[in-house]
């Protein structure tokens, strides 16, 4: 049935964003209508969006056949659902007693040096069965849906070696069948080189290269045929992979058909966001030590910077660039990064908080970079974050005014979650 959303003080359509690419957002981009309406079709997609008084006029230029309901949202506000573009939803276990070593002046990578870290997750995600992770996983989604997210990508990475990979990847297809939400997949099999279980001690790099070659020639057409993942990402860094692994990583991705992503310039710059980005990587992320000479390459590119910072705030690191990055017109989006080590939040606030205070993002460029920017980072320009017509009809209905948004930490005014025109369960 097609249905008209009316009863909304304040429609947030993102027109400008739209019209802009996302790039250089103001709250003119915003594309606020006041007394908004807009007309859903039976197919879940916007076809029309403006002010009330001109709905019913528009429903029979239209010319939509079958029936018709209002829906009265009676709501201060109703905007594009938010996509959180990076998180690391599935696993086991958690990391508290890391968060305390931390705390007390132990480093990330003098932690990952003795065996914790990535590694502490990965044997605690192996140990669990694919019923426990789905519920873990489900519980987490829930939270964000609350928040008015109505699209997650989840990444694997706490399997590291082709079975436990695969195993976590069909956790997220069995979470896929039970939400309306919308679930990108994303294979991180290089996240961190695995742990040794062969018996007989065997050195780092051989560990590493027998995965790296099950990697590129065995899981990542496996994965393709099997259609388990939308992208592929890896973790360049130190003492994980290289910008040269993650070009040739890269190039077989691109020829199987994925969308291609990488954490980068998160603990020390190793320049392969820039690399990527001329690739053509849908995202680069982290990018906390990128140099002016990669924000200049990156702007000039079509890929988005996907900033995290919960993570750097729980690394007591600096921040990423953001106003450089928008000033030089770079795609910039925000995401949890939820993940037990680095990031152990859901809290969507907290990131906005973090953005708007340590990295001297306005609202309109947060609000930007929770909708219209991170749905291209995953290959969703078009389909999702924003209300125009041909868009999907994710939305979020708003509790209170959206200029509350990303002011109060844990404050979250979310009368309901919409994603393909269809109430989101919590
Ligand atoms: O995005 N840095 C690599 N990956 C995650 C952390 C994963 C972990 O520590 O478990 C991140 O920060
Ligand atoms: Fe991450």
């Amino acid at each position: 049935m097609t249905t008209i959303y009316s009863g909304i003080a304040e429609l947030l359509t993102f027109s400008g964003a739209v019209k802009k690419n996302g790039r250089h957002p103001t709250e003119e981009d915003l594309g606020i209508v006041h007394d908004g309406a807009f007309i859903v079709s039976t197919g879940g997609k916007i076809v029309w969006a403006g002010a009330r008084r001109d709905a019913r006029k528009a429903l029979k230029s239209l010319g939509l056949r079958g029936p018709t309901r209002e829906k009265k949202l009676n709501a201060p506000a109703v905007m594009p659902a938010f996509v959180d573009c990076h998180t690391h939803l599935v696993f086991a276990g958690d990391r508290a007693h890391e968060f305390e070593l931390r705390n007390q002046g132990v480093t990330y990578q003098q932690i990952a040096a003795q065996g914790g870290g990535i590694r502490f997750t990965v044997k605690q995600t192996r140990e669990a069965t694919g019923a426990q992770l789905l519920r873990l996983a489900q519980a987490r989604l829930s939270r964000l849906c609350a928040q008015g997210v109505a699209t997650v990508e989840i990444k694997s990475g706490y399997g590291l070696s082709e079975r436990h990979e695969t195993r976590i990847l069909e956790v997220v297809k069995k979470l896929r069948a039970t939400t309306a939400a919308r679930i990108v997949a994303t294979y991180l099999g290089p996240h961190a080189i695995p742990p040794d279980e062969s018996g007989q001690p065997q050195s780092s790099e051989k560990l590493k290269s027998d995965y790296w070659n099950e990697i590129l020639t065995s899981t990542l057409p496996a994965i393709k045929k099997r259609r388990l993942a939308d992208r592929v990402d890896i973790f360049v860094e130190e003492n994980y992979f290289s910008p040269g692994e993650a070009q040739d990583y890269a190039a077989r991705a691109r020829a199987l058909g994925f969308g291609i992503t990488a954490h980068a310039e998160q603990l020390t710059r190793t320049g392969a966001s820039r690399d990527l980005a001329k690739f053509g990587a849908q995202s680069v992320d982290h990018c906390v030590q990128i140099t002016d000479e990669d924000i200049d390459a990156i702007s000039k590119t079509e890929t988005v910077c996907v900033l995290l910072p919960a993570s750097d705030f729980y690394l007591k690191m600096k921040y990423p660039p953001a106003r450089s990055l928008i000033q030089a017109g770079t795609r910039v989006a925000l995401a949890t990064d939820y993940n037990p080590g680095t990031s152990p939040t859901l809290d969507l606030s907290l990131v906005g908080v973090l953005a708007r205070l340590e990295m001297g993002m306005s609202q309109a460029e947060v609000m930007t970079a929770l909708t219209f920017n991170p749905a291209s980072a995953l290959g969703l320009t078009g389909v999702t974050g924003a209300l125009q017509p041909g868009y999907s009809a994710d939305f979020a209905v708003l509790a209170d005014d959206w200029r509350r948004l990303f002011y109060e930490v844990g404050y979250h005014p979310i009368a309901a979650t919409y994603c393909r025109g269809y109430l989101v369960k919590l």
